[in-house]
């Protein structure tokens, strides 16, 4: 722009040093005049006649008028006054353009003669122009890295006024960066430079904006003005930043996996790729990196893996931010793991005993030790037992404890304890951890043997096969094991007599009895003896028995008469007198049974007689009677069979013969009585004394008598019996005799039979008053035995 404008400015210095070389040759004297531009049209210049000096009517007549060089009629001529006028407003720069000086020539033509007068006009400068910018906004990028001083040439503006008038100077509207300066190319051509004073930062103002002022010198002077909008250009001149070199978080153990622990963010004053930022680990462990993840845009931090309060309390991770320049910050960030309950309590076994014995007291089960791995109140425990057992627990060193056994326990109440030890946290929610331990109690022998019963009551047959079971002991023992095993024994009898061990025998093991003979009631019909049962502990404990053995009778003894005597030496005869009312007592058979009970009781019956119907038999006490009157006509000589019999299965019977005779006279029953008093004892006779006596009648039975018997069997000469029998001299003590008549005794009696057996000991015998004391081994007499 600048060029052209040169060259513009040539052409028209080219023509006007022609126009000058043309006129030179007509004239060489001119006439100067001069006005300013745009001055109105009909303003006056010059009065040409006066400056000629021509006449007004020498002008007119001689016909003068004005021409320019360039044909443009600038100037009109007034011929009436000689004034030099204006026809057209002159405007310098479209005439000059920016030569200076401006000047018009023209030439003042005459007829008659013809002549020339040369003359100038210079149009001269008003400041008509204000300075311009071709361009409404300049646009110039800088970067910040740009060092101070640094100039940028600025587009200059354009004056068309020229001289004073033109361009003068730049100004730059007031800012802190830039200054102008104004470089003179020496073609009177001004510059502005805008000089960098103070250093750019981009991310302050990242863009300027100024005013360019041109001003040119003219009074006032006018301006024109332009913008410059300056973009400062980024360089990475910024590192990322964090708002904090520390982060820290707490974040729960359970905290699930996916979950956002943080998001760190850091910042770069930086544009563009410079500030992009992105976020590493930086040296990470191996822990680290398997736990966490970091999104490396939006440095958002995510859980990976599970944590574990209980391996790993805290994590502390170094987070570098790097932006596109490679430009790098870092940052800490610390995770703190919270601790929740999810550690059961662990129990721990060092020792444990499962079977204590019973008598102890204080013994130590089991020692064993808690741990929790959670921290603080997660980590707090509290051990128990269950309240209703005989332990207890007792804290030793530190987490130890010890399960003690209370006191001695009873292994036959129980022996089997279920203890089970919890132990309980105190986290949220609490946590238990249960150990159960089986304890067993093992046996001491703190027990005897026990019989079911204190005393046993066996009954037998006589007569039995010998090694009957005849019945069991048993005994039982609390205790276990050897402890509790029952061994039986015969213990030594009471009564040294009684052959125990010729009697029975008892299985060591089991205690069954047995009879090791045949029992005889007759002999024997009680005895007592006492069982032993020990057990087999250490030492060992043991506990008896009694057993009574009561032997039951067997009808194994036939009826025996004791009156009427069979076979004596002098047979007996009944004398009845002729004038006996029916009903006359004859006599009476008396009969013993050595059984018992219904064994023994015996029944009458009168088998045969030598004439029937005179006598009958009472069936329940033997008496014999008359049947009817007796007359002259009934034999005197009578024969009868009485049959004796038990009532035992099968019944057993003894017959007795009866001889009666008839006779005149007395009535009265007959009794043999003792030729001599008891007192002196007729050795060579056998005295027996018999006495009857028929107990009254009472409404309620049919009959009841009491048969008092005594018998007296006195023999000195026992060969004379066959040794079988002895019975003891004289009276026995109460013994009382009845003749009333009536036959009949208020009061019973006992009767003894003494059987001896003489040496023999084998031999059972009918002993003993009833009187006397009972003997120890129970050989008791039968009382009165009844009908
Ligand atoms: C240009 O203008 C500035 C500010 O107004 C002034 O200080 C300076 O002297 C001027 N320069 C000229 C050559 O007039
Ligand atoms: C327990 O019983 C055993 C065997 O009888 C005995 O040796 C021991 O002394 C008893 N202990 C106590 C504490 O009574
Ligand atoms: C102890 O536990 C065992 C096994 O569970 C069971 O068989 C037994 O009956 C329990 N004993 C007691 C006394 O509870
Ligand atoms: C312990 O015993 C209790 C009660 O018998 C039972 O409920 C529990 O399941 C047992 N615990 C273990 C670990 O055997
Ligand atoms: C009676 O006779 C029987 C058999 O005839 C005989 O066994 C018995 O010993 C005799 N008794 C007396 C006392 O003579």
């Amino acid at each position: 722009m600048e060029i052209r404008g040169v060259l513009t400015l040539r052409k028209r210095q080219v023509l006007i040093f022609f126009v000058l070389l043309g006129l030179s040759e007509a004239h060489t004297e001119s006439v100067r005049y001069s006005v300013a531009e745009e001055t109105e049209i009909g303003s006056f210049v010059a009065n040409l006649a006066r400056d000629l000096g021509l006449g007004m009517e020498e002008l007119s007549s001689r016909g003068a008028r004005v021409v320019s060089d360039d044909n443009e009629k600038h100037l009109h001529l007034d011929l009436l006054t000689g004034d030099l006028l204006l026809n057209e407003k002159l405007d310098r720069e479209e005439l000059c353009g920016s030569s200076e000086p401006c000047v018009l020539h023209f030439q003042v033509v005459l007829e008659n003669p013809l002549q020339f007068f040369r003359a100038e006009l210079h149009v001269k400068d008003i400041n008509d122009h204000s300075p311009a910018f071709l361009d409404k906004e300049i646009l110039i990028k800088i970067s910040e890295s740009t060092t101070i001083g640094t100039t940028f040439l600025m587009e200059s503006a354009q004056d068309l006024d020229v001289g004073s008038n033109s361009l003068q100077n730049y100004t730059i509207s007031p800012n802190s960066h830039f200054y102008i300066k104004i470089r003179d190319s020496g073609d009177r051509k001004i510059y502005p430079e805008l000089v960098l004073d103070r250093a750019l930062d981009h991310e302050k103002e990242p863009e300027l904006r100024l005013t360019l002022t041109a001003l040119d010198g003219g009074s006032p002077p006018k301006s024109g003005t332009t913008l410059v909008l300056i973009e400062v250009l980024d360089i990475n001149d910024n590192a990322p930043e964090f708002p904090q070199s520390l982060y820290e978080v707490q974040v729960l153990e359970d905290t699930p996996l996916g979950s956002r622990i943080i998001t760190i963010s850091a910042k770069d004053l930086d544009a563009g790729n410079y500030g992009k930022i992105s976020y590493t680990f930086f040296h990470a462990s191996e822990d680290i990196r398997k736990t966490f993840e970091i999104n490396t845009i939006s440095g958002e931090i995510n859980l990976r893996s599970s944590l574990d309060f209980e391996v790993i309390q805290s994590y502390t991770i170094n987070i570098q931010a790097t932006d596109g320049g490679g430009l790098s910050e870092k940052c800490t960030l610390l995770v703190k793991v919270i601790d929740i309950n999810d550690n059961p309590p662990e129990v721990t076994m060092s020792s444990i005993t499962k079977t204590i014995p019973e008598n102890a007291s204080e013994t130590l089960v089991a020692l064993f030790s808690v741990r929790d791995q959670d921290a603080g109140d997660n980590g707090r425990m509290v051990c128990s037992i269950q309240d209703d057992l005989p332990f207890f627990l007792k804290p030793t060193f530190k987490n130890f404890f010890t399960l003690l056994s209370e006191k001695a326990l009873d292994r036959e109440s129980r022996d089997e304890y279920n203890i089970t030890i919890t132990v309980t946290d105190l986290g949220t929610p609490r946590l238990q951890t249960q150990y159960n331990i089986t304890v067993l109690i093992s046996d001491v022998n703190d027990n005897a043997p026990a019989f079911t019963q204190t005393s046993y009551t066996l009954f037998v047959q006589e007569n039995n096969s010998p090694a009957l079971h005849i019945g069991s002991v048993s005994a039982t023992d609390r205790d276990s094991g050897t402890n509790a095993q029952v061994t039986y024994s015969l213990l030594p009898p009471q009564d040294p007599h009684l052959p125990l061990a010729s009697l029975v025998s008892i299985n060591a093991d089991n205690g069954h009895l047995f009879a090791l003979r045949s029992l005889d009631y007759e002999a024997l019909q009680a005895f007592e003896f006492r069982v032993g049962a020990t057990d087999r502990g250490s030492p060992a404990l043991s506990s008896e028995a009694l057993v009574r053995v009561v032997v039951v009778d067997d009808n194994d003894n036939s009826p025996f008469v004791l009156y009427p005597l069979q076979n004596g030496s002098a047979p007996c005869t009944e004398l009845v007198p002729r004038a006996a009312e029916a009903g006359y007592l004859v006599t009476k058979v008396v009969a013993v049974d050595g059984d018992s009970g219904q064994n023994a009781w015996l029944s009458f019956q009168l088998l045969k007689a030598t004439e029937p119907g005179l006598f009958s038999v009472w069936a329940h006490n033997g008496e014999v009677r008359t049947a009817r009157r007796l007359s002259e006509r009934d034999a005197a000589k009578h024969r009868l069979v009485v049959l004796v019999k038990d009532n035992g299965e099968p019944p057993l019977s003894a017959t007795v013969t009866l001889h009666v005779l008839l006779v005149d006279g007395f009535s009265q029953p007959y009794l043999p009585l003792p030729e001599a008093a008891p007192d002196q004892a007729q050795d060579d006779l056998l005295t027996v004394y018999l006495v009857i006596a028929l107990a009254s009648v009472s409404s309620l039975f049919l009959f009841s008598v009491l048969l008092l018997v005594a018998v007296r069997l006195c023999r000195r000469d026992r060969a004379a019996l066959g040794g079988r029998f002895s019975v003891p001299e004289g009276h026995f003590p109460g013994h009382l005799v009845d003749i009333s008549g009536t036959g009949t005794l208020s009061q019973s009696y006992q009767y003894e039979v003494c059987l001896t057996g003489g040496s023999e000991a084998s031999e059972f015998k009918f002993l003993k008053p009833v009187i006397l004391n009972l003997p120890p081994q129970g050989n008791e007499v039968e009382k009165a035995p009844p009908f």
